[in-house]
């Protein structure tokens, strides 16, 4: 796990402001009528024509991955993560994560939120209750980092919260160092044990992510190779800052004019 400079983390804050500000471009468009290929055209041509970023997520192709073919990721309803945009349109009241990494002088931001087409209002109360539950599990994950804090602390939060409210916590997929590369070490699960895990340094430089479903947590992949489904097909909900430690606690790099605010701060 590399623990980065001031010099470094301000690349990262950029990084991670820019790849937010995708997402609030994005907020105007995403609703019914429109498909995840052009939410996703539209995001690359502001990426890099208007923002001068890369969007990391193109050709991307960990190993015994087949290349990622799209700029965005977009996981609708029952899709928990790495939707891949296509001619899928959106109907009133489905439930949409908007998955955004983008590359600025070398350094990463990545950042994710969740939208409903149409509207809270269009939203069954679930599917709301699902969002809002899975915003505050990252937001509780991110207020149990500061120095001297472990990862686990991070899952253990996260897990009580989801489940508490009758959720369950997918397991396969995780939060991630980030950098001049998309994903480092550590690993940051979305749940575990309260004092467990790799010891929080400031400078180290993280995502927090979870994905949390409104039924059984066990996913699939679907034969793209890359989008993740519910196994039983129950609604998912996902949402990402990248973090980084510091002296005294956290900050929040992946934060913008029209981010949603910590629910939690008074
Ligand atoms: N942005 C995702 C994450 O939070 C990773 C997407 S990889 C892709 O880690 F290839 F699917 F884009
Ligand atoms: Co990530
Ligand atoms: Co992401």
């Amino acid at each position: 796990v590399t623990i980065k400079t001031g010099a470094e983390i301000e690349g990262m804050r950029v990084a991670g402001r820019l790849a937010s500000e995708v997402l609030d471009y994005i907020t105007p468009f995403v609703k019914p009528g429109v498909t995840t290929g052009e939410l996703d055209r539209l995001c690359h041509d502001y990426m890099v024509n208007v923002q001068g970023t890369v969007p990391a997520p193109l050709n991307y192709a960990p190993n015994g991955h087949t290349p990622y073919p799209k700029s965005i990721c977009t996981s609708v309803n029952n899709q928990v993560c790495h939707g891949v945009p296509g001619d899928k349109v959106l109907k009133n009241g489905d439930i949409v994560n908007l998955d955004i990494t983008v590359i600025k002088d070398g350094w990463h931001g990545d950042t994710s939120r969740m939208f409903v087409a149409g509207g809270a209002a269009a939203g069954s109360i679930l599917a709301n209750r699902l969002i809002r539950i899975t915003h505050e599990c990252l937001w509780l994950g991110i207020a149990a980092v500061k120095p001297g804090a472990r990862l686990g602390d991070i899952g253990a939060a996260i897990q009580r919260h989801a489940e508490q409210n009758g959720f369950s916590v997918v397991r396969e997929f995780c939060g991630h160092g980030i950098g001049k590369k998309f994903h480092e070490e550590p690993q940051v699960l979305h749940y575990g044990r309260r004092g467990e895990g790799l010891r929080l340094e400031p400078g180290m430089v993280f995502t927090i992510e979870p994905m949390i479903n409104a039924g059984k947590a066990s996913v699939s992949e679907l034969p793209d190779g890359w989008t993740i489904v519910t196994k039983d097909r129950s609604l998912s909900a996902q949402w990402e800052h990248t973090i980084a430690i510091t002296e005294t606690g956290v900050e929040v790099l992946t934060l913008s004019a029209a981010a949603p605010p910590d629910p939690f701060k008074t």
